[in-house]
């Protein structure tokens, strides 16, 4: 589906980070954790391409965008005022397999939180007991305090990354499932040690991406199906995989 829409709502969370939020019943209503949508700012937006954002939170017809100043198109979305209107594509993508009563962890670094946070609420609503650990770089990185925080820096939290201390936690608390975002390389090694303990992990891959809707092949990645490394793209067979058919090494 293809709305422009009037923003409703900003929170800055710091000089980094900002959430927009929008109104739409039939967008909220469609949209699952793991999907994204691609944005377009109206008005004087230079960028050639939409900008690929995930859903960050639902609450009845309200939907939020959690978003990370990085280039152009990202500090444009963050000079926007209420009332600017975006023209969103989406929900986008395929989503988070939902377990029912398990165990499960979620695993986020940095704007890798964005997605997650939405997973988290649905987890809980089918059941699930959800332990959240989060890295950053720095304290600024850091969204909720009440989860399992490490920063490289040690301004907050434990000192250290999220793998630190990831097999004892998993052993100890007898994780079933995993859910991950964040980092290329943190992910890689997450999905090492979830293998090696034969822990379903599910990832959210990031790749720079056109078209969003599966046809200009930019954002493809290689994917092992049936002892056969193929092409899928991120956008429309992903962004979630599960980390035992993604072939981290290209
Ligand atoms: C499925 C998906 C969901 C996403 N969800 C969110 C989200 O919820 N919140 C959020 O803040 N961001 C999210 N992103 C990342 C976001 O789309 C990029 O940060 C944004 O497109 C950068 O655009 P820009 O114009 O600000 O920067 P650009 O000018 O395009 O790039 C600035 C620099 O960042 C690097 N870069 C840009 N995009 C990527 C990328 N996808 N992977 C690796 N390096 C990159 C480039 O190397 C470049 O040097 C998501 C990306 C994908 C694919
Ligand atoms: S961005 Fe065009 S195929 Fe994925």
């Amino acid at each position: 589906m293809q709305k422009i829409l009037p923003i409703n709502y900003i929170e800055k969370i710091n000089k980094d980070y900002f959430i927009i939020y929008i109104k739409n019943k039939e967008l909220a209503l469609k949209s699952k954790p793991g999907q994204f949508f691609e944005l377009l700012p109206m008005g004087n937006y230079k960028g050639l391409l939409r900008k690929p954002i995930s859903i960050y939170n639902i609450e009845n017809d309200t939907i939020g965008f959690m978003i990370k100043k990085i280039g152009y198109g990202t500090k444009y979305l963050s000079q926007l005022k209420v009332g600017d209107f975006i023209d969103f594509l989406g929900p986008l993508g395929n989503s988070f397999n939902i377990p029912m009563n398990q165990k499960v962890m979620l695993i986020s670094g940095g704007i890798g939180y964005a997605p997650l946070f939405y997973l988290s609420k649905e987890l809980k609503n089918k059941h699930n007991s959800v332990i959240w650990i989060h890295g950053g770089r720095s304290e600024k990185d850091i969204f909720d305090s009440n989860i399992m925080n490490y920063t490289n820096d040690g301004s907050y939290g434990k000192k250290g990354f999220v793998t630190s201390n990831l097999e004892k936690i998993l052993e100890v608390e007898k994780i079933e499932k995993v859910f991950t975002c964040g980092p290329q390389i943190m992910m890689k090694e997450i999905s090492k040690i979830t293998q090696k303990k034969e822990i379903n992990t599910e990832v959210s891959l990031e790749s720079y991406m056109a078209c969003g809707i599966g046809v200009c092949k930019g954002c493809s990645v290689l994917i092992k199906k049936n002892n056969e490394n193929v092409y899928k793209t991120v956008c429309k067979d992903g962004p979630i995989f599960n980390s035992k058919e993604v072939v981290w090494d290209e």
